[in-house]
């Protein structure tokens, strides 16, 4: 099948490495040369991922019948509606259902008016001086977020980022003079306890869960810094997370099946995948969002130990007729290489080396993400760099492999979370969750 993979991160060259796997035929659109997509694919080309019109057409001089989407931003301009109107189906969601995504007020009020459980406390506004009155009558901590896109960097936590109340009308000033994400500011209440991903496979009414992940969005290592897109991440061979029960996890994808059905009621069905981030918390999962695809790093975490083709997966997805998918009963430990001062600025244009096959023979994958090919160097650009997934019977061994393998891709301008996956990190959940629980 001939198959139109759009973007040129990690996650996207982790699909596109499934795609291949299950035997694609792979047209791939990204922004920059991502040297692992651009082996796997039988043509390529370079442009803007939200360009519709030059990647429609792409598609159609490739022959496309089918398309895969890995970032938000061409959903949130519409890539699918155009594609689908050319006659090509998507296994990634509709302008209408990506707002799941785009719009944070559009999630919190679909989750309100549903009634649907694990909603926060929320207010959203269009100005600073409503924002502020509103902020002066709360007791309790809370988060400021864009309401629109900003490639997971916009949100600021009190009491961690933000410590008092002038640096949080700071904040929120900021967003409305820079205009950050375009569309205003929420204000959520703070969720307290442990974070995890589970991201389902969708058709728009049937729900396949994927394998539970937990993510580490702080740049440094013990959970300090600004929040990046995501450092790293981890899975166990159980497909649950070692703080997690199965009551709680299946308390995750029940609520994720009613925002399902909500989507098909508003009439904007959702097909594709859908990630959703919820905090453990004492009451039981809190949703901290949806994103309308799927989670980078936790893409490569769950593709990598996929059994099922990922070629019949989306195949299903976009004709409505999803089930049964499998993965390997497989830990899973990943870690981003990322520019030195990713999350604040970036070293671009500098030298980074991979050794595919000494990583390979270490037990792991490695993927590429935003690095750039110029003159035969393959050089960082502002994002995230190499993804490296260890896989293994247990996390333990899953990380031992991903460190090793880490030691193989060589640079001056790097820097890696080394704590991600090792057993003191993971420890270090169990007892937060336990002192959560009050147990
Ligand atoms: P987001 O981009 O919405 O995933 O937010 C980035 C990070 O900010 C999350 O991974 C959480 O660590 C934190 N965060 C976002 N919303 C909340 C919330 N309502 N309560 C506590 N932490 C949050
Ligand atoms: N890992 C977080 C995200 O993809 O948004």
């Amino acid at each position: 099948m001939r198959i139109l993979a759009v973007g040129g991160g990690g996650r996207e060259h982790a699909a596109v490495e499934a795609l291949h796997r299950s035997g694609a035929e792979i047209y791939a659109v990204m922004k920059n040369a991502n040297p692992g997509i651009i082996a796997r694919s039988a043509k390529y080309r370079l442009c803007s991922e939200t360009d519709v019109d030059k990647v429609v057409e792409f598609a159609k001089e490739c022959g496309a019948e089918l398309a895969f989407i890995g970032p938000e931003a061409p959903l949130g301009v519409g890539l699918v509606d155009a594609l689908q109107a050319a006659g090509i189906k998507c296994a990634s969601p509709t302008q209408a259902a990506a707002r799941i995504e785009t719009s944070k007020s559009f999630m919190r009020g679909l989750v309100e008016k549903h009634k649907i459980p694990g909603n926060l406390g929320y207010a959203s506004f269009d100005n600073a001086e409503d924002c502020e009155a509103y902020l002066k009558t709360l007791k309790t901590q809370i988060v400021v977020k864009p309401v629109g896109l900003t490639g997971g960097k916009g949100v600021k936590v009190q009491g961690e980022h933000l410590n008092s109340f002038e640096e949080t009308m700071d904040y929120v000033h900021e967003i409305f003079d820079a205009n950050i994400g375009g569309a205003g500011v929420i204000i959520e209440e703070k969720a307290v306890g442990e974070e995890f991903t589970q991201m389902v496979f969708c058709d728009g009414k049937n729900v396949v869960p994927l394998p539970l992940v937990q993510d580490h969005k702080r740049a440094y290592e013990g959970d300090v810094g600004p929040n990046t897109g995501g450092m790293g991440s981890y899975s166990d061979a159980n497909h649950l997370l070692p703080f997690i029960t199965s009551e709680e996890r299946e308390q995750a994808i029940d609520i994720i099946r009613k925002v399902i059905s909500a989507m098909a009621e508003e009439g904007c069905p959702y097909v594709g995948t859908l990630y959703g981030q919820f905090m453990l918390t004492k009451d039981g999962p809190k949703i901290i969002e949806f994103n309308a695809r799927f989670g980078d790093p936790e893409a490569m975490n769950v593709l990598s130990i996929l059994k099922t083709p990922f070629a019949d997966v989306c195949s299903m997805m976009a004709n409505g007729c999803l089930k049964d998918v499998e993965f390997e009963h497989q830990a899973t430990v990943c870690k981003y290489v990322v520019p030195k001062g990713y999350g604040v600025k970036s070293e671009t244009g500098k030298d980074i080396s991979v050794d595919e096959d000494a990583i390979r023979k270490a037990g792991a994958v490695v993927y590429y993400a935003n690095v750039d090919e110029k003159d035969g160097r393959l050089v960082t650009m502002s994002s995230r760099s190499v993804g490296v997934v260890g896989i293994a019977d247990s996390i333990e061994e899953a990380e031992r492999r991903c460190e090793d393998a880490l030691t193989h891709v060589k640079s001056n301008w790097i820097f890696v979370r080394h704590d991600i996956g090792k057993r003191e990190l993971v420890e270090k959940r169990v007892a937060h969750m336990k002192q959560i629980r009050g147990q």
